[in-house]
């Protein structure tokens, strides 16, 4: 019988064995590459809008109150999270009483930012409406709260604490700034357009700063936070924890405001050509200054009176005067000679004139509605935006249609417009409710999510841990 010599390193036929192994070692690496949708369930064959909502299966513990929490969690839930609200006894969120329009009924500050969740009552100071809470951090993905800083650590709701009750939990925060000097500080809305350099950069120059109306620091905080939560949840499929998520308002409305910071770097090399006041000759600080109506971006714009100025205050259009439409521009106002004009026919040229151009805009937009300018300069491509009063985007059928503005009906107040989600997902349809009364679901909570029998809940009723201990603390006066 032949022996036969295993080949071994040093032989020739044991270096190709090798090299061949390695070759196949490298196929096989290649081979073994997952597919990249590999765990991934197949493509839904289910119609468009019928596969469930975006966050279905995501619970929310909403420990959120006034507005820039309440935006965040009525947002997830409208994309199909299970928020719930916990509020004190007897008390709720304080904006339940704010600003009240209707005796006796919710407000509408309330309503507005808490649609679509579930309100349960829990003194979160009281021994059993401790045990509560924890139940509840474990039975939930997401914590989401706003109170002054410190309060939750001093309800015992550490995230070390919470983490190892749920590692899984993420945590969310609005504050109204990070951390830094002013840390500790309360802070409402307009603080933080004021920290955030949006005050210091609206309004007009021979003016004090002012704040906007759109609530930058409060709603645009939330709207970072809601974000904030999704990338975690994302992130805990990979990792399998939760993580703290922290959103400073002073933060979010610098996000917002960040071209006016762009603004402050451009000065170093130069005067800020696009703000009319370079061509008004008035020199530039150290610091952004605030632009009146400027445009934001290199094209310059102006807010410009349209007919019925004298009696509507809301009788204008933003005007833009973009580069590429010019020539259709100088048509349009019956300036025809601007086109070829050396001192008007190109951007450059037109800058240290913005005021007089704008001037002689307005000269024929006055003589048209808002509507009007709208129509005929869309058809020419300019780009225009007439100023709507909250009262014709209440009334606005596209937006009704989009379900952007949203009619629900309320057991107290009756029916009521909110705004609903702004954004739209093509698979997850907008799930617009009622906001909850206050304690609404306090029995369906306990026992369809934290699993208490009868017996026991009628145990925490007698505790007074989800009862006000003495009678409803009064809210603000209608
Ligand atoms: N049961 C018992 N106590 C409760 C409770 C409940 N269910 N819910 C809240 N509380 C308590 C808190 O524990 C806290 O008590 P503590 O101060 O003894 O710790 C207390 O209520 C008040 O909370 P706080 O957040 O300080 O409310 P406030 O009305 O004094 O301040 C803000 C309101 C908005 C200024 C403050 O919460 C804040 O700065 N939040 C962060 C920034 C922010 O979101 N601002 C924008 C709001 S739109």
């Amino acid at each position: 019988m032949a022996i036969r010599r295993k080949a071994g390193k040093g032989t020739v036929k044991g270096k190709a064995k090798g090299k061949a192994k390695a070759v196949r070692k490298s196929v096989k690496k290649i081979v073994r590459l997952k597919p990249k949708n590999a765990g991934m369930p197949r493509p839904s064959a289910k119609p468009w809008g019928q596969a469930g909502r975006a966050l279905d299966g995501v619970r929310v513990l909403d420990f959120t109150h006034v507005q820039s929490g309440p935006t965040c969690t009525q947002l997830l839930a409208y994309m199909g999270a299970d928020v719930i609200k916990v509020e004190r006894p007897g008390a709720g969120d304080i904006t339940r009483g704010q600003l009240r329009d209707v005796k006796g009924a919710d407000s509408l500050y309330f309503t507005m930012l808490n649609g679509s969740k579930r309100s349960i009552t829990i003194d979160s100071k009281h021994p059993k409406g401790k045990e509560i809470l924890d139940r509840l951090v474990k039975a939930c993905d997401v914590l989401v709260e706003n109170f002054a800083p410190g309060a939750l650590d001093r309800m015992g709701l550490t995230f070390e604490r919470i983490h190892k009750l749920n590692p899984r939990l993420v945590v969310a925060s609005v504050k109204g700034f990070g951390p830094g000097p002013y840390e500790d500080c309360k802070v409402y809305e307009n603080v933080a357009q004021c920290a955030g350099g949006s005050a210091s950069t609206t309004g007009f120059r021979d003016g004090p700063p002012l704040v906007t109306g759109a609530q930058i620091g409060d709603s645009g905080t939330g709207l970072h936070l809601a974000l904030g939560i999704v990338a975690a949840l994302y992130q805990r499929i990979r990792t399998g924890r939760g993580q703290k998520v922290l959103c400073a308002m002073q933060d979010g409305v610098l996000n917002l405001a960040r071209v006016k910071l762009r603004d402050q770097q451009r000065l170093a090399h130069g005067p800020l050509t696009e703000y009319s006041q370079y061509g008004e000759g008035v020199p530039f600080g150290k610091a952004a200054p605030r632009a009146g109506n400027d445009s934001g971006g290199g094209q310059p714009g102006w807010i410009l009176k349209c007919q019925g100025w004298e009696s509507d205050p809301d009788a204008y259009v933003y005007f833009i005067t973009q580069g590429p439409v010019w020539p259709a521009i100088c048509d349009l106002i019956g300036k025809p000679q601007w086109k070829t004009d050396a001192d008007y026919a190109t951007a450059p040229a037109r800058l240290p004139r913005l005021r007089q151009i704008f001037d002689a805009i307005e000269q024929w937009t006055v003589t048209k509605t808002k509507f009007e300018v709208m129509d005929i300069c869309n058809k020419l491509d300019i780009p225009v935006g007439p100023i709507l009063s909250m009262k014709e985007l209440a009334e606005e059928p596209s937006l009704r249609a989009t379900g952007t503005v949203v009619e629900v009906d309320h057991p107290v107040r009756g029916a009521y417009l909110t705004v609903g989600n702004p954004i739209k997902l093509s698979d997850s349809p907008a799930d617009v409710r009622r906001a909850p009364l206050l304690g609404e679901h306090t029995d369906e909570v306990l026992r369809d999510v934290l699993g208490y029998a009868e017996r026991e809940i009628d145990e925490i009723k007698r505790s007074g841990a989800i009862s006000a201990a003495d009678k409803p603390a009064k809210a603000e006066a209608a």
